[in-house]
């Protein structure tokens, strides 16, 4: 198992690349499956959670195939995948491939809607929190879908003729259900209108990539999508849009050390609400067409409440990060988490390095400390994991990260990119 060594050792300086999202870049992967013609995905993460549905995928009959570099491509240009369905070989998902990635239950929505059926096992459980798939069968069964829950396996049939055209209101924003739904009904037979859908810009890449395959949905961006179901999809190239917990989370390590970074084709509007938080903290920010400017120059850290809602609002998956930058804060903060009951299991690890946090109900209070000291620390999750990464750059001595397989599923080339800039960061690899 590897590990993550990092020294705090001052500001960090330069360019970071920004890479393809991987919360786009899975849902537009199972959109392939609506298709029989070939979707190319351009910008693709190299990501072990992407590796990982590639062959998912591949058990549902999509054949893939990573395309050639183009002249000028560097070791962090994304790849160019295209991935084709010419058949469903299989609508059955079994437990060993969906245990593995909660994703991969999504699969469920064009299985439905191009093979009339699918067998896919229950997600697992998941460090962050419960995460029910109530509001999954709820919407599919607005399409038609008859659902039953058998021997931990959801099964999923559609009515003869196919999944028509219905009408969900969702009584809580989800992204994966609007992902299932918004991909299930672009081939139901009539329209359907989802109320309350998610607005994470993910989904609106979905809503634009299948639109681009031959789909027909109205009201991206907004809350109400409109999708009126046509009889099959094409092929279709698209871009991944730039990661914007990627983004949130080198802006944090910048803001944390001190120094001035490019993050290189980031897009401000992705992540608005998160960069007005870091603009709190005494962090300039300056966007332009490049990508985002991050620079702190001396001067303490300021303390800031904030609290995680679904897009527009503060994201959930940079939580984590900004409670770490906090923690060196001059006075005390407040963090509430409002998405996922149980996404705090980085406190405790970060108080190994030093930090002062108490946790009541929902919220953390963060009382800002002057020293973080090195430790041994284990990341929890994929985005908890980074928060000990941030807190690592300041620290006094070495902070050794075990468990990095979970910052591998999420952050291309985390340490490449964060030495290149000046951090001192390197794996490890270890037995066992
Ligand atoms: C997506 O998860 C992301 N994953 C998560 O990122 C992210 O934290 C989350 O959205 C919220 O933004 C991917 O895109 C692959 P939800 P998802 O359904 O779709 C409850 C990361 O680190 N809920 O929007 O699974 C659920 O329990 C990951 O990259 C139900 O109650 O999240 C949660 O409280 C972690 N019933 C809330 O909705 C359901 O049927 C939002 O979850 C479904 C969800």
């Amino acid at each position: 198992m590897d590990k993550l060594i990092i020294r705090g050792n001052g500001t960090l300086n330069g360019e970071i690349p920004i890479s393809g999202a991987k919360n786009a870049a899975l849902p537009l992967m199972i959109a392939s499956l609506l298709s029989a013609e070939p979707l190319t995905l351009e910008n693709m993460p190299r990501l072990a959670d992407v590796e990982a549905l590639k062959s998912i995928l591949s058990n549902h009959g999509v054949d893939y195939r990573v395309m050639g570099k183009k002249a000028g491509d560097t070791a962090t240009t994304g790849r160019r995948i295209e991935f084709q369905a010419a058949e469903i070989v299989d609508t059955h998902a079994p437990y060993d491939l969906v245990r593995k990635m909660r994703a991969s239950f999504w699969v469920i929505g064009p299985l439905l809607a191009r093979a009339g059926e699918a067998r896919v096992s229950l997600p697992g459980g998941c460090a962050i929190g419960t995460r029910p798939i109530d509001l999954f069968i709820e919407s599919l069964q607005a399409l038609g879908a008859e659902i039953e829950i058998d021997a931990g396996y959801v099964n999923a049939t559609a009515p003869s003729g196919g999944l028509k055209g219905g009408h969900y209101k969702f009584p809580k924003v989800s992204v994966g259900a609007t992902h299932v739904m918004l991909m299930a009904a672009s081939l139901a037979d009539g329209t359907t209108i989802i109320e309350n859908a998610a607005r994470e810009p993910e989904v609106t890449d979905l809503a634009e990539c299948l639109n681009a395959m031959g789909a027909k949905i109205s009201g991206l961006g907004t809350t109400t999508l409109t999708i009126e179901g046509v009889t099959s999809l094409h092929g279709a190239t698209h871009r991944v849009l730039p990661d914007r917990i990627e983004t949130g989370t080198f802006a944090a390590c910048v803001a944390m050390t001190g120094g001035d970074v490019l993050l290189k084709n980031a897009r401000a509007n992705l992540l608005q609400e998160a960069l007005d938080v870091l603009a709190q903290t005494g962090t300039e920010i300056e966007s332009g067409n490049e990508g985002i400017r991050i620079r702190r120059n001396g001067g303490d850290i300021l303390p800031i409440d904030f609290s995680t809602d679904p897009f527009p609002g503060f994201p959930t998956d940079l939580q984590a990060q900004f409670m770490a930058l906090v923690t060196r804060a001059n006075g005390v903060s407040h963090v509430t988490e409002t998405i996922f009951e149980n996404r705090f299991m980085h406190v405790q690890e970060l108080a190994r390095l030093g930090a002062n946090i108490s946790i009541s109900g929902q919220t953390a209070t963060v009382t800002g400390v002057e020293r973080l000291s090195g430790a041994p620390v284990m990341a929890t999750d994929l985005r908890a994991s980074m928060s000990l990464v941030i807190a690592g750059l300041v620290a006094d001595g070495e902070t050794e990260v075990n468990r990095v397989y979970h910052l591998d599923r999420g952050f291309e080339l985390l340490e490449d990119k964060l030495s290149a800039v000046g951090a001192d960061i390197h794996r490890v690899s270890t037995e066992g």
